[in-house]
C-alpha cells in the first residue's frame, strides 16, 4: 500500500481528503499542528472509513521535527500539502504571520521532500491567483494578477517556489487551483469548523440559518451580474478531495507533461450569492435572515472555472451540484448543533 503523507490532515479540505485517498486504497500519515484544526478530525475520518490515520502534531515550521516524521516514515510515496492560514482579512492585518507561517512551512516540507527524495507533491493553490479574470470562464493559462492580500500571495509565491523547485527534477508536483470549497461530508462526520466569525458564504448561511449569528450581510446586489451579486464556482469539498486522489495516481502513473501540472478545481459554473442562498432556502426549508450591505472591499465580481483539463487529463468527474453542495454545508451545521445541545443536557 502506497503512503501518502497529508499536511494539515485534520483541516476542512485534508480531512475529506484523506477519507477519500484510504477509500482508494492508500496508507495516510497526517501532520497538523492543530493551531486551526480539530485533533477530532482524525476520529471522523476513522469512523467513516474504518482505518486508522497517525497524526503527527508538528508544526511544519520546525524542521527538526519535519525531519524527524520523514526518518519514521522512510517510505513515503508522495506528498499533499494543505497546512497554511488562510483567512483574506487576517493576512491584510498581519501579513508577516501569513509570509512566516505559509511559506516556512513550505519550504521546509521541499527540504525534506529532496533530502528523501519524495518523487510526487500536490500542492493547494486557489482561484485567487487569477485576480479579478478579463473573462470567464477562466483556464490554467489565463495571467496571473498581482495578489489581493498576503494571503493570495503566499500561494502565489508556493506556486513559483514549485515551479522553480520541480525544474531541477527533485519531484514531479501538481498546484491545484480550488475555486470555492463548500459542504460537507455526506455522512455529517466531517466539515467545516470556521475559527470565529465566519468570513466566507456557506458557513455565513449556515450559521444564521442555525441562529448562531443573527442576520447575514449580503455584499453587494449592484454588480454588472444577472442579479447584481457577485457570481462564484462552488464546488463540492468531496469533490476536491477526490481530485487529490486522482493527481497522485496521475503522478504515479507519470500522465504529466511537465515537472509542474497546473489544474482547476471548479464546477465550471457560476453562481450568484442570491441564486446560492435561494438554493440554501430550498433545500433546508429555513427562510434566511440577511440584509443587502455595501461591497467588500477586494471582492471579484465574477469568476467561475474551465475546467475541461481536470475532467479530460484527471478523469476528474463532479458528483455534487450546488443543492447538494448546501444540503450537506446544512446538515453538517445541525449535527454540530445537536452535539452541542447535548453537552448542555448532560
Ligand atoms: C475567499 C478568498 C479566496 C479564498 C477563499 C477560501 C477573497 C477575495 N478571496 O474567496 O482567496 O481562497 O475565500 O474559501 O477573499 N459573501 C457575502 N456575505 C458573506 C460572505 C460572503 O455576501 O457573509 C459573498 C462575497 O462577497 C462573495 C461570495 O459571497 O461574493 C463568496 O465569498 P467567500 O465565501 O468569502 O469566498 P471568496 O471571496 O470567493
Amino acid at each position: 500500500m502506497r503512503k501518502i503523507l497529508v499536511t494539515g490532515g485534520c483541516g476542512y479540505i485534508g480531512s475529506h481528503t484523506i477519507v477519500d485517498l484510504l477509500e482508494h486504497g492508500y496508507e495516510v500519515i497526517s501532520i497538523d499542528d492543530n493551531s486551526r484544526s480539530s485533533a477530532f478530525s482524525v476520529n471522523g475520518i476513522e469512523k467513516i472509513t474504518g482505518k486508522k490515520v497517525k497524526n503527527y502534531k508538528v508544526d511544519l515550521k520546525n524542521f527538526d521535527e519535519t525531519q524527524a516524521v520523514f526518518q519514521e516514515n522512510t517510505d513515503i510515496a508522495g506528498v499533499i500539502h494543505f497546512a497554511a492560514y488562510k483567512a483574506v482579512g487576517e493576512s491584510v492585518a498581519a501579513p508577516l504571520l501569513y509570509f512566516e507561517n505559509n511559506l516556512f512551512s513550505l519550504i521546509n516540507l521541499l527540504k525534506c521532500v529532496e533530502e528523501f527524495s519524495i518523487p510526487h507533491f500536490v500542492f493547494s493553490s486557489s482561484c485567487t491567483v487569477y485576480g479579478n479574470p478579463d473573462s470567464i470562464p477562466v483556464t490554467e493559462a489565463f495571467p496571473i494578477k498581482k495578489a489581493e492580500s498576503p494571503y493570495g500571495a503566499t500561494k502565489q509565491m508556493g506556486e513559483e517556489m514549485l515551479t522553480d523547485f520541480t525544474k531541477n527534477g527533485a519531484c514531479d508536483a501538481i498546484l491545484l487551483r480550488y475555486f470555492n470549497p463548500v459542504g460537507a461530508h455526506p455522512s455529517a462526520i466531517l466539515g467545516e469548523l470556521p475559527i470565529g466569525k465566519p468570513q466566507n458564504l456557506v458557513p455565513a448561511i449556515t450559521q444564521t440559518a442555525i441562529g448562531k449569528l443573527p442576520k447575514m450581510k449580503v455584499f453587494g446586489n449592484d454588480y454588472d451580474t444577472r442579479d447584481g451579486s457577485c457570481i462564484r464556482d462552488y464546488i463540492h469539498v468531496c469533490d476536491i478531495a477526490h481530485a487529490h486522489t486522482l493527481a497522485i495516481q496521475y503522478l504515479e502513473n507519470t500522465k504529466n507533461e511537465g515537472p509542474c501540472d497546473i489544474f482547476n478545481l471548479g464546477t465550471g459554473l457560476g453562481v450568484t450569492v442570491l441564486e446560492a442562498i435561494q438554493t440554501f432556502e430550498e433545500v433546508s426549508g429555513v427562510k434566511l435572515n440577511y440584509e443587502i450591505a455595501p461591497r467588500r472591499p477586494g471582492d471579484v465580481i465574477a469568476i467561475y472555472a474551465n475546467n475541461d483539463k481536470a475532467v479530460n487529463k484527471l478523469g476528474w468527474q463532479i458528483k455534487y451540484g450546488i443543492k447538494e453542495m448546501m444540503k450537506t454545508a446544512w446538515d453538517w451545521e445541525l449535527k454540530l448543533k445537536a452535539e452541542a445541545d447535548s453537552v448542555k443536557n448532560n
